[in-house]
Order: structure tokens, then C-alpha cells, then sequence
């Protein structure tokens, strides 16, 4: 086994260990007491562990090699994956029995605590760890243009990215009809990155032409090389724009 993957299997059991506690809220005496060493005697100096040898070999490797926000688009990552669940568990609830839906409602009580500590975590690290950062060392005008960007993100689009689409490897002739496919198998708000060797500027007045008012359209890279479009499915028919 990798020293890696001897990190991995020591997370992986940390997390079982806890997990099988989790549900159960009739803890007997000796339960509570192993629980309270494992936090005390092998979480707390796993975490210790890392900070003292672990982070300070990976710090000098994210500046050489590594992105270091990497690990908030993780978070990113399991917040969207809470944000999916819940969504879908809220939809049962809304169509369940009354037997069905005291369950979809723990789980879903479950849900949210688990997203709430997760979030805590998240805006804390951005808040003690990016802010300071931005604060200290960008003007203010450069700051400003980053909330800014912000706010057209959400108010602008308010997609999700569900897919990327390469066409790249796909003989030309297949393309506008794998292009349109992908569009309508997108449910409203959510969008696609698609990527393409040359501008699809053709496509786009094929969108306004067959999809007017449906689509939204957007470069996020243009060339030389590879050019990069988010083509998003609008909430409300009507609502959309191009360009
Ligand atoms: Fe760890
Ligand atoms: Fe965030």
C-alpha cells in the first residue's frame, strides 16, 4: 500500500467509526465512553498529525504544482450534492403519503444539519482565510469588480452546469444535432459547457432561429485554440436573451 493510500484508509475508518454512531441515539454507558476516546485519543491527533507533518509538505507543493482552491471547489462539490439531494427530497415530501413523508422529513432534517456544518465550515475558511487576502491586497476598484462579477453570476444566469460537451472529436456533421440533444435533455435552469475548435457562431443563430427566447448563451473562452460556451436552458420560456 502507497503512504497515500494509507492516508485514505485511515480517513475512510475514521469516518466509519463515527458514522456507525451516528443514527443510533440510545448510547449505553460504555458506547459513550469509546466514543469519547476515539474523538479525544484518535481524531484530535489525526488532525494534529496533519497540521504538524502533513500541511507543511503540502503547502510547498500546492505553490509548485498545485491549485490552491482546489479544495474549496470540493466543498463546492458536496454542497451542490446536498443542494441536489435536498431539492429531490422536498419534491417527494410534496407528493408523499403521510406514512412516506414522516420519513422523507428526518431525512431531510438530516440532510440539512449535515449541509449546515458543512457550510459553517466553507464560509468560515473563505471568510478567516480568502477575505483577509482580498481585503489586504486588491484596490478597492478590483474588489468591486469582483462582487460585481459575482452578482451577474447568479442574477444573470442563475444555472447550474449539469455537463461538458467536447465536439472537438466529433465529425462536424454530427455536431448540431449532438448539440441540440444535450440542449433538451436539460431541465430549465440547469445549462452545458460546450467545447469546440473553432467559434460557434453558426449554432448560436441556429438557437435563436429554433429555440427563441429558451437559451442562453455565453463565452467563457474564446480561442485561439478552444472556445468555451455555456448554453443554458432558461427557467421560464420568454425569459431568456443571447448574445
Ligand atoms: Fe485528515
Ligand atoms: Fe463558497
Amino acid at each position: 500500500m502507497s503512504v497515500a493510500d494509507a492516508f485514505r484508509k485511515h480517513h475512510h475508518q475514521l469516518l466509519e467509526y463515527l458514522d456507525a454512531y451516528r443514527e443510533d441515539s440510545s448510547l449505553s454507558p460504555a458506547e459513550l465512553q469509546s466514543l469519547r476516546t476515539f474523538l479525544l485519543k484518535d481524531l484530535l491527533p489525526h488532525a494534529r498529525g496533519e497540521e504538524r507533518a502533513l500541511y507543511p509538505a503540502v503547502e510547498l507543493l500546492i505553490r509548485q504544482h498545485g491549485e490552491a482552491t482546489a479544495t474549496m471547489r470540493v466543498d463546492h462539490e458536496f454542497i451542490e450534492g446536498y443542494i441536489r439531494q435536498i431539492d429531490e427530497l422536498i419534491g417527494q415530501i410534496q407528493q408523499a403519503g403521510p406514512e412516506d413523508q414522516a420519513n422523507a422529513r428526518r431525512r431531510l432534517r438530516q440532510l440539512l444539519i449535515e449541509l449546515y456544518a458543512l457550510l459553517r465550515v466553507h464560509m468560515a475558511k473563505e471568510e478567516r482565510v480568502y477575505l483577509p487576502l482580498f481585503e489586504r491586497h486588491l484596490s478597492p476598484e478590483a474588489q468591486q469588480r469582483v462582487f460585481e462579477a459575482m452578482h451577474e453570476e447568479s442574477e444573470e444566469h442563475g444555472l447550474t452546469v449539469v455537463r461538458e460537451l467536447d465536439v472537438r472529436s466529433v465529425p462536424p456533421p454530427q455536431r448540431h444535432p449532438l448539440i441540440f440533444e444535450t440542449f433538451e435533455a436539460l431541465r430549465p435552469g440547469e445549462a452545458f459547457i460546450l467545447i469546440n475548435d473553432h467559434d460557434p457562431k453558426p449554432l448560436y443563430y441556429q438557437f435563436q432561429y429554433e429555440r427563441p427566447g429558451q437559451f442562453v448563451w455565453a463565452y467563457l473562452e474564446e480561442g485561439p485554440e478552444v472556445w468555451r460556451v455555456r448554453i443554458g436552458r432558461v427557467a421560464s420560456p420568454g425569459s431568456g436573451h443571447g448574445g
